[in-house]
């Protein structure tokens, strides 16, 4: 029996055009992988664009790929269409050259580096609430994109962006909805002047402008200043080299880009769900003025705020910035009792394994207290996996939610949000998941509700 299904092949939709699934997930990704996993159980197989795709919803294969066999499994096909942005740095390299470039990246990340990121946080996010006024209408997705560009900047590289932030915003908009308009069944060469493309090239070539300046600066003074830009710059390999003005760029700008708009979304979802859960939302204020009492919170106040954690813990398990993660496999291998050839691509879904019921009950609440220390215990690893897993998880995941917590602290204490009116928020799957129009949120000063 168990030879038999081996050698078969996983359950899966019928698709429309030569069986291809492209254009029904292109629709809706969301609902369309959830439904699949649904009905179709752990392993699912799609195909997209002539490309076999398995979907993964177990937590035990989900590890099997991204940890234990994750030598067999490189970065997918589909992520390295973004070479023309992200180039050979940390998100899209592999093999030796990554793990290279991954150990001189780390120590900008090691916990005490962290820690000291603290007090630019707070003093970042003290700055731009001194433009917030009570009753304000603020399109909070901006406003947290610019916050977090600025701080991610200064922390890694020293640099100043603030004037720029919102010619960053619109290009990387541009550059998620060039990322989603690659599920189309025809793709249109980049060479091709279309105004799709012509408008991409630009507002690629807008952030390759102020990424370069920033390592230009950086080269000009030819100071260490103990940053991260700095251990790029000056990182020598074995045989003395240092790293060319490409491989900098790609690191940078990956660095730039994947280090701000994640922690952005995770921001404007949680604010997002305070507005609508009140009961939540009194709970956070609550503690904050018990622990903080309207003083600026610090680093050393994080473990003092619990709350404040499983609030950003919960937004991202009902909004995980990071909605999917995909790898294919290098040697055929078997997953779940399956055969997976090899060239297959493994898509191994936050957005589905956070909202299993088998995992986390009544999936859809929205409910902070979930996150004891039993309910951690019992999770499976890869049932909550915001920051990925494996050698290739998140090198970022000690600074973001550092920076959540004290930015959410920080704002919080000064205001409550109101959901502006008249809008429905919907989220948008690109690489990453953000509201699709921003939300537009109302600002009430706590100080005036007493
Ligand atoms: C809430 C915020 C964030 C979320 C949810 C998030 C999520 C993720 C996930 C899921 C991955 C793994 C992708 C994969 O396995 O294919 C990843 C990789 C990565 N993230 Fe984050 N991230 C966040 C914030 C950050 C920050 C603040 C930085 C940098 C300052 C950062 C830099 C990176 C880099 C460079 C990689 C590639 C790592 C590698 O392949 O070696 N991320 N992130």
């Amino acid at each position: 029996m168990n030879a038999v299904r081996t050698l078969g092949s996983p359950p899966g939709p019928k698709g429309h055009l030569l069986g291809d699934n492209v254009r029904e997930y292109a629709k809706d990704p969301l609902g369309f992988l959830s439904g699949c996993a649904r009905v179709y159980g752990d392993v699912v197989q799609l195909r997209f664009m002539g490309q076999t795709v398995y979907l993964l919803s177990d937590p035990g294969l989900i590890e099997y790929v991204l940890v234990e066999n994750n030598r067999n499994f490189t970065k997918t096909r589909i992520l390295k269409r973004n070479r023309r942005l992200l180039g050979d740095g940390l998100l899209i390299s592999e093999g030796e050259f990554w793990r290279r470039q991954r150990r001189l990246a780390q120590p900008a990340f090691h916990r005490k580096r962290v820690d000291a990121y603290g007090e630019v946080m707070v003093a970042f996010a003290e700055r731009s609430l001194e433009a917030w006024r009570d009753v304000q209408t603020i399109n909070v997705h901006e406003e947290m994109m610019h916050l977090t560009l600025e701080i991610v900047a200064k922390c890694l590289f020293d640099a100043d962006v603030g004037a720029r932030a919102t010619d960053v915003g619109k290009a990387m908009k541009v550059a998620l909805e060039d990322f989603s308009s690659q599920r189309r069944l025809i793709r249109i060469p980049r060479g091709i002047p279309t105004p799709h493309n012509i408008r991409f090239e630009m507002a690629a070539r807008r952030l390759d402008e102020i990424v370069g300046t920033i390592i230009e600066n950086r080269r000009k003074s030819g100071e260490d200043r103990g940053d991260l830009l700095s251990m790029l710059v000056l990182a020598e390999d074995d045989s003395g080299e240092r790293m060319t003005d490409k491989q900098l760029r790609d690191e940078v700008m990956t660095l730039f880009l994947a280090g701000h708009e994640t922690t952005a979304n995770a921001l404007s979802w949680t604010f997002w769900l305070l507005s609508l859960t009140p009961n939540v939302e009194a709970k956070l204020a609550e503690e904050l003025e018990r622990v903080l009492g309207g003083r600026t919170p610090t680093m050393s106040d994080l473990s003092n705020l619990p709350y404040v954690e499983r609030v950003v813990k919960e937004s991202m398990r009902l909004y995980p910035p990071a909605w999917v993660v995909g790898r294919e496999t290098i040697a055929e291998c078997e997953v779940g009792g399956y055969r997976m050839p090899s060239g297959t691509t493994a898509l191994m879904s936050q957005w589905v394994m956070h909202r299993d019921p088998r995992y986390h009950e009544n999936p859809e609440r929205f409910d902070p207290d979930r996150w004891t220390a039993e309910y951690v215990k019992a999770l499976p690893r890869f049932a909550y996996f915001p920051f990925g897993g494996g050698p290739g998880q998140c090198i970022g995941a000690g600074f973001a939610m550092v920076e959540t917590c004290l930015i959410l602290a920080t704002v919080a204490q000064r205001y409550r949000m109101d959901l502006a009116s008249d809008q429905t928020v919907e989220p948008y799957a690109s690489i990453t998941l953000r509201p699709m129009e921003g939300i537009r949120m109302t600002l009430v000063e706590r100080s005036r509700e007493g």
